[in-house]
């Protein structure tokens, strides 16, 4: 089975998806820098010289190449889920699990950040509100839904793997 990382950029998708991976020996995808590998440059670059479209083109590209995955851990870029394309891929990859975090929070967390392309347009408030509106649905779409606040990544991948696979699941691990 794969476990697939939903949710707002700065929501830990990254940090808990590698304590998943290490927690289960799964294999560690973050379609962020499979991304910036693939094309040699940052994900900001990316936005600068092609654009947001260009960007959400190669996620459905890396979707595809990765779609017979076999226990893999992917955390994903914030945005995935806003092409229709592209959410039937993750529901067919895997499991997906939204990391909910309130929004005082990410913005808390994504106060001094430079690499966030979206951020960089407007007031970091007014871009989370029209996210909100956007993909809220959309993230709530997922098998599994997680509050993270005040948690560290241990205990929300603990969370997620009993969630997933056994309710029973040791919480020593
Ligand atoms: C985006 C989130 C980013 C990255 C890009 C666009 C978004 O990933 O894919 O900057 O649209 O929310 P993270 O969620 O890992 O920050």
């Amino acid at each position: 089975m794969n476990i697939i990382l939903i949710g707002f950029m700065g929501s830990g998708k990254t940090t808990i998806g590698r304590k998943l991976a290490h927690l289960l020996e799964y294999t560690f995808i973050d379609t962020d820098s499979e991304i910036e590998d693939d094309q040699s440059c940052s994900v900001t670059e990316i936005f600068k010289y092609g654009g947001e479209e260009c960007f959400r083109e190669m996620e459905t590209r890396l979707l595809k190449k990765i779609s017979n995955t076999q226990n893999s851990i992917i955390a994903t870029g914030g945005g995935i889920v806003l092409r229709k394309e592209n959410r039937k891929l993750l529901q067919k990859i895997g499991k997906r699990v939204y990391l909910r975090v309130p929004v005082e929070e990410l913005l808390q967390r994504l106060k001094n950040v430079q690499n966030r392309p979206l951020l960089k347009q407007q007031k970091p408030e007014l871009v989370f509100q029209k996210m909100q509106k956007e993909r809220n649905l959309l993230y709530e779409d997922a098998e599994c839904i997680i509050d993270t606040g005040q948690r560290s990544p241990h205990q929300i991948a603990t969370e997620i793997i009993q969630e997933l696979y056994d309710k029973e699941y040791d919480h020593n691990l």
